[in-house]
């Protein structure tokens, strides 16, 4: 088994990365990241994520365009004036991911469980079960099981070395990237992972203690 120690550094030393060295990633460090990440526990076992890897410059700097766009698009609208400072920092770093030699795109798929089936043919005159659909819908399996993979996948980058963020941001631009990775209907960009070798090292970014986010019932 792996020491507590070298587990507990490995997870208190990986930062979100946001500036990259001009290097490129060898594919097969991705790809044995990858194959590791997909042990992450998931939903039924059904697996439902794909993984794009984009290391086209072109590409990236297409998808980073899209997410720019709407970025400025949204800065520009009235409502954004009150939030300031904050506005004009999202403006500068929103589309940071440019500058990463590899960026992974997250897919989610269709996850339907039996409860799902029952549910689904219980139809929408239930009121019961239609509360129930959307208590599963709000934490909805397939979301919960590409997070466990994103996050299994940001651990073993930094195990290699890797610096990576893990990205909703770009989901603004969803139907531009899901239209430049060709994604299919059935599938759902819910996350990019920008990957390299770091050319930073943030600050620590302290956590809470744990007395505050934790509550026994013994
Ligand atoms: C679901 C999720 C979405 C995130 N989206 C973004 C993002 O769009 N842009 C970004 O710069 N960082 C993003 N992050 C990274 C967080 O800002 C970062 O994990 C957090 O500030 C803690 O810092 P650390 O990862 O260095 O410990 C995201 C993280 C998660 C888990």
């Amino acid at each position: 088994m792996v020491e507590w120690e070298e587990l507990s550094t490995l997870i208190r030393t990986r930062r979100s990365i946001r500036a990259f060295q001009d290097k490129p990633v060898p594919e097969d460090l991705l790809l044995k990241a990858l194959e590791l990440a997909t042990w992450a526990p998931n939903g039924g076992n059904q697996q439902a994520w794909r993984f794009s890897i984009v290391t086209n410059g072109e590409l990236i700097g297409k998808m980073a365009d899209a997410v720019k766009a709407k970025t400025e698009m949204m800065a520009a609208w009235p409502e954004a004036q009150q939030f300031g400072d904050n506005v004009s920092r999202w403006r500068k770093t929103s589309d940071f991911f440019r500058g990463a030699p590899v960026c992974i795109a997250v897919l989610m798929g269709r996850y339907s469980s039996v409860a799902d089936q029952i549910l689904r043919a219980r139809g929408e005159t239930d009121p019961v079960a239609r509360e129930i659909r959307s208590h599963r819908e709000a934490g909805k399996s397939s979301l919960q099981s590409a997070a466990a993979a994103i996050t299994y996948l940001s651990l073993i980058l930094h195990y290699f070395g890797l610096g990576s963020t893990w990205m909703a941001g770009p989901l603004q631009a969803k139907t531009e990237i899901e239209s430049l990775l060709a994604v299919t209907p059935e599938w759902d960009l819910v996350g990019l992972l920008p990957v390299g070798y770091a050319a930073e090292s943030p600050a620590i970014r302290p956590r809470k203690p744990l007395t505050e986010v934790i509550q026994f019932f013994r």
